[in-house]
């Protein structure tokens, strides 16, 4: 037998997290973004339920061609672009609209011999300071890549560096609107946190946005806010099962370092999880868990393949029990993978996209 954890994929949240994204832009198409192998989830288990989304944004080709093997003949969109010359030779194959974000890559693009000109989008650094033209270059790119006959359709995209933040978007999103003012294309800018936090903004300026983390049930800008109050869902599940129950004494400690010492008597749970499934070491005493859907905490220090949990608000478990370590339990129960995040002093983002090859995944409805 397999330990007994396990990672579950819910097709029915992902279908209700990009409705969701679609109600705060009604009137823009939406890249569902499952970069880094859909957040971690795998692009073949998100993909029946993000389908409904008006095209598949990404980084790796790999990916990109993951997606066209599963059947979708839609928009498909590399978000950094070409890193080499062959690379064009798959976009013109596979029909991928790119970035451009430098002049190596028009370079690049000049240097191709394609019968069938390009979908483009060319990327403004409107402060984000990461990919893309300043403002001050914006504009000759584009005229650049708008005499090239590689070229057909230039679309027009920004990234947001504080639209989850007191910051916000305004200073980004005035210099966007002001460049690219009167030239042609669609526009693209937005995030999950500029999607939720910024619609009116986004209105002026968006054709398309690009949610990623909000379709994946994990609110960008938690603890601000959670995902009970965007109504998200989360579509990864982390399971495990009790594996071993001790009764411990007022003084006794758990676990490596003896990080948790008991101040009275207490019977505790040996959870099949560990750092070596992706749950971070970092989560201290106290992090939430659900036993058989009841919240209750880690105790101790996380090991490579296991951690401990208090059982004293769930006497009725024992071994075999249900461990939720983020997502739903089976009866339903959510633990936001915020939560637990937090606990570890990350995001959602990365622990998602940290769970081992040693887990199997399952897609469930
Ligand atoms: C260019 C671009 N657009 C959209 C996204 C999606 O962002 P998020 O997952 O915060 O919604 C990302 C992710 O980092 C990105 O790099």
């Amino acid at each position: 037998m397999p330990r007994p954890i396990q990672a579950f994929v819910h097709t029915d949240a992902l279908r209700h997290n990009l409705a969701r994204m679609r109600t705060a832009a009604p009137d823009a198409r939406v890249w569902a973004v499952v970069k880094a192998n859909a957040y971690g989830h795998g692009i073949e288990r998100v993909f029946e339920g993000l389908r409904g989304a008006d095209g598949f944004a990404l980084l790796d080709l790999d990916e990109a061609q993951r997606i066209r093997s599963l059947g979708w003949r839609g928009p498909v969109l590399l978000l950094e672009g070409v890193f080499e010359m062959r690379d064009l030779e798959l976009c013109s194959r596979l029909d991928l609209w790119h970035t451009v974000h430098c002049d190596e890559q028009v370079d690049m693009l000049s240097a191709h011999k394609t019968q069938v000109p390009h979908r483009i989008f060319l990327k403004m650094n409107s402060g984000m300071n990461r990919l893309g033209f300043t403002p001050t270059r914006f504009r000759s790119a584009w005229t650049r890549l708008n005499q090239l006959p590689q070229v057909d359709e230039i679309s027009l995209v920004t990234h947001f560096s504080d639209a989850d933040g007191p910051k916000g978007i305004a200073q980004q999103m005035a210099t966007f609107v002001k460049t690219t003012e009167d030239l042609p294309g669609e526009r693209t800018t937005c995030n999950s946190a500029g999607l939720l936090r910024h619609a009116s903004d986004v209105a002026v300026a968006a054709d398309w946005v690009r949610p990623g983390i909000a379709l994946y049930g994990s609110a960008p800008d938690f603890p601000e806010h959670n995902i009970a109050q965007w109504d998200l869902q989360p579509t990864m599940s982390l399971r495990s099962r009790i594996i071993g129950i001790q009764e411990i004494e007022a003084g006794d400690t758990v676990g490596y370092g003896s990080l948790f010492t008991a101040d009275a008597p207490m019977r505790i749970g040996i959870a099949a999880c560990g750092y070596a499934d992706g749950y971070p070491r970092h989560c201290s005493t106290g992090t939430p868990v659900l036993v058989d859907g009841v919240r209750t905490r880690t105790l101790g220090r996380v090991s490579m393949d296991m951690l401990v949990v208090d059982l004293s608000t769930c006497p009725q478990s024992g071994f075999g029990s249900e461990v939720t370590l983020w997502g739903q339990s089976e009866c339903s129960v959510v633990l936001p993978i915020d939560e637990v995040a937090q606990a570890a002093r990350t995001v959602g983002y990365e622990l998602m996209c940290a769970v081992s090859g040693r887990v199997s995944f399952t897609s469930v409805a």
